[in-house]
């Protein structure tokens, strides 16, 4: 019996110690261990022995059960580490390794340089108006002195969507807006697209976007009118930037200007850009018609005001120095990914 037991002993020992996996060991346990095991078959047999060898072999199968039981837990407790280990090691995450870069959006050339003349004449206290535009033709035309069949409409063909209804053709719509809804003092700018059946070409689009100014107060006079576009133009331009006023024809503003700006490239001098003009046309302006303050209920003998519209995509491209209009309007990300 003391044969069976060293033999159980040993057997076990090498099992265990060999044993690598949990599952394995518990089915050991019961092999060995368990009600039906190989040592719990032995000491059934001890009835069989006689009264001086039954303590010591009572002592030697406890011996044999206290070692393999701890083997066994010594055993599970190692497994179990292992297997943690394992666990961790397989959902770490290598911190150094690089990474994948989100692609960052940014602001259109376009909208980049509105919200800069947007910060500019909040600064002089300007606010913001928006208008439609898809339009009457009422606010696009008539309301501007431009009744119908008038000849000046034809500089500004359009897109119709009933006789009375279009696309506008400039942001000057929403000074009429503006005028019918709120009194005097008035200090508002409108950017926003407009629209005019022109063909694409490297300087028009049917689509493009114009900024309005308007400000109609007691006593506003052409000077304010040049004293505020000089300083836009030098925020925008920097602070030697001149501009000069031309005599020009709009239908709602009298008298009318076309406004130049000192040319960025030879500051005045004369060369390739400006076609030795040493200025560039940037925007038309005039002091707001009489007629047309009228039509929105001002009194044109309390209030004057000045209005001006410039053309965003001009001074984008000047901006930029773009050669192009369409590339502003391509979406090509090579192009767009160049400003910020
Ligand atoms: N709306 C005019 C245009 O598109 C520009 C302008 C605006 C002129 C305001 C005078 C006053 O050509």
């Amino acid at each position: 019996m003391k044969e069976q037991l060293r033999q159980i002993e040993e057997t076990a020992s090498a099992a265990i110690s060999s044993c690598t996996d949990l599952r394995a060991l518990d089915e050991l346990r019961v092999k060995f261990l368990g009600k039906k095991g190989e040592l719990t078959a032995i000491l059934k047999q001890m009835g069989k022995l006689s009264a001086e060898e039954r303590p010591v072999m009572g002592q030697l199968a406890n011996e044999v059960r206290g070692k393999l039981e701890s083997m066994i837990s010594e055993k599970s407790a190692a497994l179990q580490e292992a297997a943690k280990a394992a666990k961790i090691a397989a959902e770490s995450l290598d911190v150094t390794m690089p990474g994948k870069r989100p692609a960052m959006g940014r602001l259109h050339p376009l909208q980049i340089v509105e919200n800069e003349i947007k910060e500019i004449f909040l600064g002089m206290g300007f606010s913001v108006a928006d208008g439609p535009e898809v339009e009457y033709d009422y606010y696009n035309f008539e309301a501007l002195n431009l009744p119908p069949n008038h000849p000046a409409r034809d500089t500004q063909d359009t897109f119709y969507i009933t006789e009375n209804i279009l696309l506008r053709t400039q942001t000057s719509s929403v000074q009429v807006h503006v005028m019918e809804n709120q009194k005097p003092p008035i200090r508002v700018i409108s950017p926003g697209r407009v629209y005019r059946s022109d063909a694409v070409d490297a300087t028009h689009s049917p689509l493009f976007h114009q900024i309005e100014g308007l400000v109609v107060d007691k006593g506003i006079t052409m000077a304010d009118l040049k004293g505020t576009l000089e300083l836009l133009m030098q925020r925008l331009y920097g602070d030697d930037c001149k501009i000069r006023l031309r005599p020009h024809h709009f239908p709602f503003t009298e008298p009318s200007a076309e406004v130049d700006v000192m040319c960025f490239n030879c500051h005045g001098e004369g060369c390739r850009v400006c076609k030795g003009e040493g200025y560039i046309e940037l925007l038309g302006a005039g002091m707001v018609h009489p007629k047309v303050l009228e039509g929105c209920g001002i009194d044109s003998s309390v209030y004057s005001g000045f209005a001006f519209g410039l053309g965003l995509e001009r001074i984008v491209m000047r901006r930029y120095n773009i050669s192009d209009m369409r590339l502003l309007f391509e979406n090509d990300m090579r192009f767009l990914e160049q400003f910020r």
